[in-house]
């Protein structure tokens, strides 16, 4: 192995980490905090890929992972749940990033801690993985999408309908993100 290599052996002679973002999303909001995630990175001088969970996406080849799901009914989507599964090993032995894109974000007052507990099952997988760092971020409400009592009780919680994801918390969270696999791959290339 040599000095720019890690333990996957996966970075490249310039460098550069290669980084996956990984998303599952039914309606695409997700899709759109992780599109944006990842070119903030890119814009780092890192190779990222952007890529849907689905088809037995491994992570293996890449250096570091940046994954999202939405969560529906207290759970992230299947395909997202199946993905950290399948690659849980893998995953605790690199650099990864967890978000989930839910109702409201970590950072709305008094509710926010609290929806750090969704989806169900997040402890274990952040016990098992230990990613550098776990965000929920606020989506997009449809009022279609939402049954009349459910919308009451949103309502009665603060919420608002619309496109709640809030870019610049997002893109703050990705510079952060780049900053630390900035540091990542100068830590691998001087061994
Ligand atoms: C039927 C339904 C159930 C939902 N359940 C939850 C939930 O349990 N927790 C939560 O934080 N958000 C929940 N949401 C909000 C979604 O996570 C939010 O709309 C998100 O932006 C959807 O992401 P997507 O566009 O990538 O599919 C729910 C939304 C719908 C329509």
């Amino acid at each position: 192995m040599t000095s720019t290599e890690n333990s996957a052996g996966t970075m490249s002679s310039t460098g550069a980490l290669r980084v996956l973002v990984a998303y599952a999303s039914r309606f695409g909001s997700t899709r759109g905090v992780a599109e944006r995630i990842a070119a903030t990175i890119g814009r780092g001088g890192h190779r990222v890929e952007l890529q849907v969970c689905g088809d037995g996406l491994d992570v293996s080849a890449y250096d570091a992972v940046v994954f999202g799901s939405a969560v529906f009914n207290q759970r992230w989507l299947p395909e997202g749940d199946e993905f950290v599964q399948r690659n849980i090993d893998a995953l605790a032995s690199r650099p990864v990033w967890l978000f989930s894109v839910g109702t409201f974000g970590d950072r709305k007052r008094l509710i926010g801690p609290l929806v750090k507990r969704e989806p169900t099952g997040i402890r274990e997988v952040q016990r098992s993985i230990r990613p550098r760092d776990y965000r929920v971020f606020a989506g997009v409400i449809d009022r279609h999408q939402w049954p009349f009592l459910s919308r009451l009780f949103y309502h009665a919680l603060g919420g608002r309908l619309g496109d709640n994801r809030d870019w610049r918390e997002i893109d703050e969270w990705a510079g952060v993100v780049g900053h630390a696999l900035r540091l990542e791959a100068r830590r691998l290339e001087h061994g």
